[in-house]
Parts: C-alpha cells; structure tokens; sequence
C-alpha cells in the first residue's frame, strides 16, 4: 500500500476538519477518497469544497468502495459503535471519534470485530495522548519514577459553554440524542488520560449535577472519586459553566509530585521529584514533624503560545492521531490509542452517571444493563418533558 485512502463518514464542525486536512497534506501518507453524511448542506460543503473527492449519503457505501483503506467515523457519537463495527466487519481499517460510544453494552460487536480482524487497524480519536506533557507524565510514572501512586486529582472545567451552544438544537446536551453532557462530549479526553495515567479504578462515586446556570436535560458540573486497587484515590472535577475554568491535573506517588496546569497561553508541568521515597523515609525517621523532609529536585517543561498554536491551529492535534494511524496501517509505528482502550473512559461515565442516579458507590466492572435501562428512563423522560408533559407518580 502506499498512501492510505480514507473516507470519512459524517463530516460535520470534525468531520470536514479532518476531510480538508488530510485534503492539505498534512498526513503524507493519507489521501482522501470518499466522505459521507446525510444532511444536504454537508453534502453540498463536500461538494463544492472537497474536489476530486467521491461524496455519498449511505456510510455502508463508503465502506464498501474498494479504494477506502480506512474508515473515520464522525457521527454524533450514539453511532460510533455501529459504524465502526460494520467497517471492521467489511475488512476497513478504523478510526473512531470519541467517546467510544455512550454505553458501554453497545461495544460489544465492536470488541468482537476487532478481535475478529487484528489485521485490522483500530484506534480512537484520543488526540490529548499525543500531547508532550501528558506523554512526559505517563513516562514517569511506567519508569518507576513517580513511584507507586498515591493520589491523581484533575479539575478540568474551562469547558466553558453558553446557553446558546446548548440552543443550537441537534443531536447535543439530551440524552436521546447524545447521551449526556459534558461526561460524554467535552470531557472524554481527560476521562481516557486519567485512567491512561492512573489506571482503571476498582470503585467510582459520582455527582453529577443537571443543568447548572443552564436549561438543559443534561449534565454539565460533575465531581467523580475514584478508589484503585492499590489503595490510592481520585478526584475529577468537569463543567461547562465555570469561568474562570481551571485545567490542573496533579499526581502524587510515593517518589514525587507532577503538576500540570494548562492555560490559553501554555501549559506548564512540574516535576518534584522526591530524592528518597516517601515511604522509605518514613520507615527511617524519627521526628514527629520534619520542616523540610525529604529534599526535592524539581523538574519544569512547558509549552508556550507559539507551540500551542502550532499543535492545534496549523497542524491540529488530531494530525498527530491521524499521522500515527496511517503509519499504523502501514506497519510502521504502533497506536498511541488503539480503539479496544475506548471502552475505560465510557466506563468511568457510565459508573459515574450510575452513582448519581442509584446514590451509591459503584464497584467497577459496571452492571452494563442496568445502566442501559436507567440511560433509556432519562430518554424517556426527556421525551416526556420535549411534549410538555408532566410526571404524575403514583
Ligand atoms: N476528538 C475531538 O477533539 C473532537 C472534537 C469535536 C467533536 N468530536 C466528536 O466528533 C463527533 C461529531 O461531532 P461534531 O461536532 O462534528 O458534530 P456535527 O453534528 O457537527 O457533525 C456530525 C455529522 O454527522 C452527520 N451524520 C449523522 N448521522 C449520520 C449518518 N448516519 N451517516 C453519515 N453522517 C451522519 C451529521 O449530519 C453531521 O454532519 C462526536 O462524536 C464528537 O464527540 C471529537
């Protein structure tokens, strides 16, 4: 194969960024073949603006065109599960948007697909793993530097979104036609960084709050804890309403501290690096209260306003997911997110909607079922209140 050919499938406000960069040659070893969505203004934007390029309204079409290679799904995200499973099935490579799906029962054939084709190549659209700082954290923690961990904290709430962004209408912020709020479009991608960096928790207590300072269905302030196998904790905190929003992940093992907090100019991460686990020192010290315990090295990287742009404005961020899938393809380089590790940021969703709805902890692995009969009593309920009907309980 030399170039890989994509077709994507719905090219909406990602879609047809992707399309148009892929169209730029910002991936040299992608070529774009196909796209497809079923509303007539898009297909008339692929028309008019994506020369050369084969445009259609059935996604089963474009998977079966025998000059796509790999398929990109960007659809609302209820979808993603079905598209990726019939073009795995039909022998294309696939790339998913995020979130995996919004339910984690519904990635079931999806898993099976995959497993059934490991020719295949299968990844998800994590674009925040390609990210310097992040990848810098993961580093130090799978070295051992950081030392068993202890605590990972993020509050991620410059997901800032007005009433009118809810307004917009569409498949966004209901539960019918998105699944939920800022759990399952904002903050997929720090839900996959947490557990990429701490692992997956063994128990989820979640809050989350529907409709704060705005008139939607759906969440938009959430606080999640987590409890992991080795004794550690969590916290996350997301919204969509807070401004000042704050984006600060901080993570404590027994050799250190990272902090890595992300602005509109940069972001910056701190290493303090204990030079003796504390752990060790513990075991060996006698004072009650040290000033100054164990001595510290700090270690500083950040990125400045110019990279930023450059990562996200020139190239995009998803050019790094779409560079590495297509040399995936190619037998080149491996995933930085394959698409069977979709299913550990959905999961922290469910459990944490789970919790809020049933009030208790959830022991993680969720009971897929019954998250799926409490998503459909929201739909319905929803359903209810769009016909300007009350609930009358007896
Ligand atoms: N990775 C990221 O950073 C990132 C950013 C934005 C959106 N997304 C994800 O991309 C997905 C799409 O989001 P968006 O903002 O582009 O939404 P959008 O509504 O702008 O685009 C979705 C498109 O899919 C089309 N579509 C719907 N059903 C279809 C079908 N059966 N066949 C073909 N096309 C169909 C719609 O007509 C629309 O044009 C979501 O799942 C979202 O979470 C990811």
């Amino acid at each position: 194969m030399g170039k890989v050919r994509y077709g994507i499938i719905g090219i909406g406000k990602m879609g047809h960024t992707h399309a148009q960069k892929i169209k730029k040659g910002l991936d040299k070893n992608a070529t774009l073949t196909a796209v497809c969505d079923i509303s007539e203004e898009r297909i008339k934007w692929a028309k008019q603006n994506l020369q050369g390029v084969k445009v259609v309204e059935d996604y089963k079409e474009l998977i079966a065109m025998p000059d796509v290679d790999a398929v990109v799904v960007a659809t609302p995200h209820y979808l993603h599960p079905e598209i990726a499973t019939h073009a795995l099935n039909s022998g294309k490579h696939t790339l998913s948007e995020k979130p995996a799906g919004v339910y984690t029962k519904a990635l079931a054939p999806l898993y099976k697909a995959a497993a059934d084709h490991p020719e295949l190549t299968f990844g998800i659209m994590y674009n925040q793993r390609t990210n310097p700082l992040y990848k810098r954290a993961k580093d130090l923690i799978e070295t051992g530097a950081l030392g068993k961990l202890k605590r990972i904290n993020w509050i991620i709430t410059d997901w800032y979104r007005t009433q009118a962004y809810y307004d917009q209408g569409g498949w966004r912020g209901t539960w019918a036609g998105e699944g939920g709020g800022v759990l399952l479009n904002q903050s997929p991608h720090q839900l996959d960084l947490f557990q990429w960096l701490a692992g997956m928790p063994t128990k989820v207590r979640g809050y989350a709050k529907v409709g704060v300072g705005r008139k939607i269905n759906v969440e938009n302030d959430v606080t999640i804890y987590t409890e992991y196998a080795n004794g550690a904790s969590g916290v996350f905190i997301t919204s969509t309403h807070d401004y000042p929003g704050t984006n600060r992940l901080e993570i404590t093992g027994d050799g250190g501290k990272i902090v890595i907090e992300s602005t509109l100019l940069g972001a910056k991460m701190i290493f303090n690096k204990l030079n003796k686990f504390e752990s060790k020192f513990n075991a060996e010290n006698k004072k009650f209260m040290p000033m100054r315990p164990i001595k510290i090295t700090t270690y500083e990287y950040s990125t400045n306003i110019l990279q930023k742009a450059i990562r996200w404005g020139i190239i995009g961020e998803h050019m790094y997911i779409f560079r590495n899938f297509s040399k995936a393809v190619l037998g080149k380089e491996s995933l930085i997110a394959p698409g069977i590790e979709g299913i550990n940021g959905l999961t922290l969703s469910n459990a944490a909607y789970l919790s809020t709805w049933l009030n208790k902890d959830i022991i993680l692995p969720i009971d897929e079922d019954l998250f799926y009969t409490e998503l459909q009593k929201r739909v319905e309920e929803e359903a209810l209140i769009t016909a300007g009907m009350t609930k009358n309980e007896h």
